[in-house]
């Protein structure tokens, strides 16, 4: 179902209240150290601009718990912002109360303000409606541009919205349209490569892949307890506690479903004092050692699953990318993927960046901004987000 697009919506000289998903990552510098999110929210602030609106930007950053903490400021992403747009952001010290309206009230047409950090506030992501209220007196209309949140149902995502004129912006549109192709007519085999370190957060949205991919391929830590469960030793590596009961009826439900598991069987592991990483079958990970990759075996396997793919959904390294001495897993695979005809889709910030820095992002036709959130989507869940802006 098409949304109320803010290509048609008026907006000169109005208050706009625009949900930005500007959580992005910060070097311990405090600069931002990937501004892909601000970027791809330029057209539809672009557009706010031309139109003489008065906008004012809503974004939370990292998961400061509902507690006023510097470390999560928006400050350096409204410096990246002001440089990207080429004109001065100001950001407001409090997303409600007197600082808020003082900003807000200042704004001339085409002009900008930035709001602190939402999650400085139990209320948002309590969608508590007193905090709703405090927002949405703020604006007199609201644009939903954050793709990478709509999952959540939180005050600025879906209590705003009810309370204000909402339509999308330009980003969510474009990810909708592009994730949509991935609920609708799939080409088949389809599949799912799944990596990354969230992995309490993740074992359930992979739950929901079972019966919609015909392969899931798994790697990083999101495979250990997976591995833990087959008998495998993951040595010293971190592992949550209290999942085999629910890896137990994963792979039941995997068989039910026809769904094909792909798992490590040899892994890179670097234990204490040792000089360099070796690699090792998942059997034999040594006592104290950190399991950091793939292994070049299981590299092979994977990469010849997915040669025989038509659809790839990507979220998550296969390893701890971001060393070098780390990364090889993961780069050899999306480099073979870039050879292989077909939609493939990354999704999440981190990945992008990770395809990015490897030099393998033209794997994919299409990076979306959204992690959890474009998981939620292909696998046919309702976001609350998005649920939340009228219909076309
Ligand atoms: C993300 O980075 O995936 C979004 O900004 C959502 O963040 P969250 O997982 O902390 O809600």
């Amino acid at each position: 179902m098409e949304k109320r697009s803010l290509g048609s919506a008026t907006v000169r000289g109005r208050r706009v209240l625009v949900r930005v998903d500007f959580n992005v990552p910060l070097t311990e510098q405090g600069q931002v150290a990937d501004d892909r999110r601000i970027a791809e929210a330029l057209p539809t602030l672009r557009h706010l601009q031309a139109s003489m609106a008065r906008t004012i930007l809503l974004s939370h950053l990292g998961r400061p718990g509902g507690k006023r903490d510097m470390r999560f400021s928006l400050r350096p992403v409204a410096r990246r912002l002001s440089e990207l747009l080429g004109q001065p952001i100001p950001l407001a010290p409090d997303c409600v109360g007197i600082a808020a309206i003082n900003a807000v009230s200042g704004l001339k047409n085409g002009e900008f303000a930035m709001l602190e950090n939402l999650r400085f506030h139990p209320g948002e992501e309590a969608n508590d409606p007193a905090f709703v209220v405090q927002l949405s007196q703020l604006g007199e209309s609201f644009v939903e541009e954050a793709f990478g949140v709509l999952h959540r149902s939180h005050a600025s995502t879906v209590g705003v919205p009810k309370r204000l004129p909402s339509c999308v912006g330009f980003l969510v549109e474009r990810e909708v349209r592009e994730l949509s192709r991935l609920r609708n007519h799939v080409d088949h085999p389809y599949m799912a490569l799944l990596g990354g370190a969230k992995v309490s957060d993740k074992l359930p949205l992979l739950r929901s892949f079972l019966g919609l991919a015909d392969t899931l391929i798994v790697g990083g830590a999101l495979a250990f307890p997976f591995l833990r469960a087959r008998g495998a030793s993951l040595g010293a590596s971190p592992s949550e506690e209290g999942l085999d009961g629910v890896v137990a009826e994963f792979f039941e439900a995997a068989k039910a479903a026809g769904t094909e598991l792909l798992l490590p069987e040899d892994v890179v592991v670097l234990s204490p004092g040792a000089p360099d990483p070796v690699a090792v079958p998942v059997a034999q990970v040594p006592e104290g050692a950190m399991i950091y990759d793939i292994g070049p075996s299981t590299r092979r396997r994977f990469v010849e699953a997915l040669g025989r793919s038509r659809t790839v959904f990507w979220n998550g390294p296969l390893g701890k990318a971001e060393d070098r001495r780390f990364a090889e897993g993961t780069r050899t695979v999306l480099a073979a993927l870039g050879s292989v005809a077909g939609y493939h889709v990354s999704a999440g910030g981190d990945s992008a960046r990770i395809a990015q820095d490897l030099g393998v992002s033209g794997a994919f036709q299409y990076a979306s901004t959204g992690g959890g959130a474009a998981l939620e989507f292909v696998e046919g869940h309702e976001l609350p987000g998005l649920v939340a802006i009228p219909d076309a």
